[in-house]
């Protein structure tokens, strides 16, 4: 047996093998989080490593080093923990590494097989990976393996209810812990979805590959770092770094061609209807339409405009059009080449759209010369897309046969770091809609700048149901412990009423604002029509202020489904935002402003739910004003139904 503690002697782990089976266990303060769990491997053609291991050696090390992000929520990162390796040996002399990293703030472990004689390909068929959450606990949770990916509203149950859900699961325990397990540097392998087993035993179930088998490997390898995050608030969660700390540094060497920015594009008024992405007469992707937003976004500081529906492909059903789409060829009436040149004058540029209708095979084909194109013309971002329903990505090999496999498989995760890495050699950044779950690998690939893999903004507008009040307070505690969400936050007409009476945005005004500090990402998109941001100036100066990289990150309060407050530091220069938002439930908060620097005094430039404000009936209600403080001042937020607050501080003098 043998025992790791965490730097500040928080967590401790306790890893050795019992009946000759391999098991973990967690405490933190002495108290059992994870109570004895096994750990094992079963292949399809050879002995499994699930049991029988009559050898168990154990090492330890530290590590302590602070990196710094290229961009990101918070600059400098530490990245300290203490490390145990067990090595344990069957009687047909193989090897498995079980390595511990224990920081304060959380748990990573994974699995190492050596290269070794006695082992070398194998089909893994199940990983048993099990997590015994000691205490009772309440969990936030979507279910895994079903055909809207990652797309579902969060449910909010007794652990003990849950049946399979995809990771970050999080979780709180009776006695006010809060838990939360995801994995980490997920390369290669298969994505780890949760299911329960007797009580509140959680068992990893891999993602399968249409041929059933759940990953194929050849040793050496490793598995992806599966992730325990612990802490006594909400909030923090959301401050710890485990994750990124778990995967391999930059692999990319200068990344300054990454560029966090705010981008506007022609979208909206699709999932409006206003616009169609096919030809014809509302065919939204023209020239002359994306001439108006280049231009709106150089008046207002935007670098970058979006354009979907551009290409050839789009016509019909194009949700089940993956095989037809072309990558290298606009529509007639969108003169790409002109377009790029027209951007570029004005100090912005295009951001490419590659909607793949999960046809991986047709994608793949015109990789290269999708990825050349855009470089050619100067386009760095590409937003990627793969809406095709869970289990149904096709791909059609070389002997004519389609497969149809998971987007959290071993076969797609493969894909989308393929478009990552070859994307990255011509110097473009990626945003993957329809993505594989975020596990880090922003550290190790900065170009891959964002993802979807949640329900975002385009909801509101489908309505079937829309996004619920609280959905965006329970964002921030779960699939935002993964990593940047490209949400679309920011519509300013809330209720669309000649487009979709019966849909809504169902947020205050001052909610939308909010979003921008509280859903971290570096690609912030301004999501409305700029007609209906010309028609609300005021409010629209925060989304134009407010900037996507910053120095530091605080949560200065939080409920898992019920509100949150997050201030953020601006990367190049002193300002702060905070970003403040509620569930359905109008509350007041004080808040102390002891982030800001001492003796400055500051300009907050506030703007708030008005006193009449209310979701349902009154959502446009608003206050904009400005006031001075410091340090020593506290600040009441008064959040309306679904409402929220954002602030930008701006130091006055020293
Ligand atoms: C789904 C994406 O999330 C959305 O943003 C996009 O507009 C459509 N697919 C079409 O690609
Ligand atoms: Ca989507």
């Amino acid at each position: 047996m043998g025992t790791v503690t965490s730097p500040g002697n928080i967590l401790t782990v306790t890893v050795g093998l019992e009946g000759q089976i391999p098991y973990y266990q967690v405490s933190r303060h002495g108290k059992t989080v994870i109570a004895k769990s096994r750990l094992g491997l079963r292949f399809k053609d050879a002995p499994h490593l699930d049991g029988g291991f009559t050898h168990a050696s154990f090492a330890k090390t530290s590590f302590d080093e602070t990196w710094t992000q290229p961009w990101g929520e918070k600059e400098n990162i530490r990245n300290h923990y203490n490390e145990l390796r067990m090595t344990v040996s069957d009687g047909l002399k193989r090897r498995m590494v079980l390595t511990f990293r224990v920081y304060d703030d959380g748990v990573g472990f994974r699995y190492e097989l050596p290269k070794q004689e006695n082992l070398g390909k194998v089909a893994i068929i199940d990983e048993l990976t099990e997590f015994r959450i000691s205490d009772p606990a309440t969990a936030w949770w979507i279910p895994a393996r079903g055909w809207n990916r990652y797309e579902y509203l969060y449910r909010k149950t007794p652990l003990t209810e849950i049946s399979h859900v995809h990771t970050p699961l999080t979780m709180r325990t009776d006695k006010g812990l809060h838990i939360s397990i995801h994995e980490a540097a997920l390369v290669d392998y298969a994505a780890m979805t949760l299911r329960r087993g007797r009580g509140q035993a959680l068992q990893a179930d891999l993602t399968p590959l249409s041929d059933g088998i759940k990953v194929k490997a050849t040793a050496p390898f490793h598995t992806p770092w599966r992730t325990i995050q612990i802490a006594d608030t909400a909030g923090g969660l959301i401050t710890s770094y485990l994750i990124l700390n778990l995967n391999e540094p930059n692999k990319l060497g200068d990344v300054s061609w990454v560029k966090p920015e705010k981008y506007v594009g022609i979208w909206w008024e699709m999932h409006l209807g206003i616009a169609t992405w096919g030809s014809g007469p509302k065919h939204g992707a023209t020239t002359a339409r994306t001439k108006t937003y280049i231009d709106f976004a150089a008046k207002n500081g935007f670098k970058g405009v979006l354009v979907e529906g551009w290409n050839i492909g789009w016509d019909g059903d194009w949700f089940n059009n993956g095989n037809v789409f072309r990558f290298t060829e606009p529509y007639p009436d969108f003169d790409i080449k002109l377009l790029s040149d027209y951007a570029r004058k004005k100090g912005v540029h295009l951001i490419g759209h590659h909607e793949t209708s999960g046809g991986i095979s047709n994608y793949e084909n015109q990789l290269d010369a999708a990825l050349d194109y855009y470089q050619k013309l100067g386009i760095p971002a590409i937003k990627t897309g793969y809406v095709a329903d869970g289990g149904d990505v096709t791909y059609t090999g070389k002997d004519g046969r389609t497969r149809h496999e998971w987007h959290d498989s071993q076969f797609m995760v493969r894909h989308y770091q393929k478009v990552v890495e070859e994307a990255a050699k011509r110097k473009i950044a990626i945003n993957t809609h329809e993505p594989i779950k975020d596990t880090g690998l922003r550290r190790t690939y900065p170009n891959w700048i964002s993802r979807e893999g949640a329900r975002g903004q385009e909801y509101n507008a489908w309505g079937e149901p829309g996004n619920s009040p609280e959905h965006t307070a329970i964002l921030p505690f779960t699939r935002m412990l993964a990593g940047p969400m490209d949400f679309t936050p920011g519509i300013f007409d809330l209720l669309f009423e000649k487009e979709k009476p019966n849909n809504r945005i169902p947020t205050t005004l001052a909610k939308q604002l909010a979003l921008y500090v509280v859903i971290y990402s570096p690609n912030q998109m301004a999501a409305d029509l700029p007609e209906n941001y010309q028609a609300r100036p005021k409010p629209f100066q925060f989304i134009r202020d407010v900037v996507t990289d910053w120095a530091d990150t605080r949560v200065l309060n939080g409920e898992i489904g019920e509100y949150v407050t997050i201030v953020r530091k601006d990367r190049h220069s002193d300002d702060w935002f905070l970003g403040s938002l509620s569930n359905e439930k109008a509350r007041h908060l004080e808040i102390a402003l002891d982030f800001l620097d001492p003796g400055v005094t500051y300009r907050a430039q506030i703007y708030r739910d008005g006193p009449k404000a209310d979701y349902k009936n009154n959502p446009y209600d608003m206050v904009i004003e400005e006031k001075q403080v410091t340090r020593d001042s506290m600040l009441k937020l008064d959040l309306a139904t679904s409402g929220g607050e954002a602030i930008r501080f701006t130091p006055l003098k020293k």
